[in-house]
């Protein structure tokens, strides 16, 4: 098997309905399923969620990164899922996150409104370069938290 590393980015419409505990239950489902299965799968990475959209990044070897975005794509509690970018890469950007998950809080929202000024903090108005870095600057202030 090929074992170089790839980053596969996407984002999603949230399909999601119900109250804020409603959705914290299910973002917590699939967190959990997340970091079990990448963690077997050796993928590494961060969630997004944001206006109603997610964005993810996923990162690790090519045909695990494809089955976990197979599987991703198939999951009614989203759609209109869009593939960004799906690129070879030297070194990982999350190396300490099975999945890390951003964005959610308001105070995430005004800490990056600097990002916010071009896309509306709009996931689908993103590239996929611009949601890695977007990710990978949020989860290092995370991490320094
Ligand atoms: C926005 C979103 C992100 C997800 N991210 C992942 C992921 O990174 N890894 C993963 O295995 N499943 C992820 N899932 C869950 C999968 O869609 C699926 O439910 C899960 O892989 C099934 O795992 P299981 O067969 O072990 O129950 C995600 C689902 C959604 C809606």
């Amino acid at each position: 098997m090929n074992d170089d590393l790839f980053r596969l980015v996407y984002y999603s419409r949230n399909h999601i309905r119900g109250d804020a505990d409603t959705f914290d239950a299910h973002v917590g489902d699939i967190l959990a399923r997340s970091r079990t299965n990448n963690t077997r799968d050796g993928i590494t990475g961060a969630l997004l969620f944001n206006r109603g959209c997610f964005a993810q990044v996923l990162e690790g070897p090519l045909a695990t990164v494809e089955a976990a975005f197979e599987r991703i794509q198939q999951d009614e509690r989203h759609g209109d899922v869009s593939l960004l970018a799906l690129d070879p890469i030297a070194a990982r950007s999350f190396p300490n996150w099975a999945m890390g998950f951003v964005g959610a809080s308001d105070v995430d929202a005004g800490r990056f409104a600097g990002v916010g000024a071009s896309s509306g903090f709009d996931p689908s108005r993103l590239s996929g370069d611009e949601i890695h870095t977007l990710l990978r600057d949020l989860t290092i202030e995370e991490e320094a938290a």
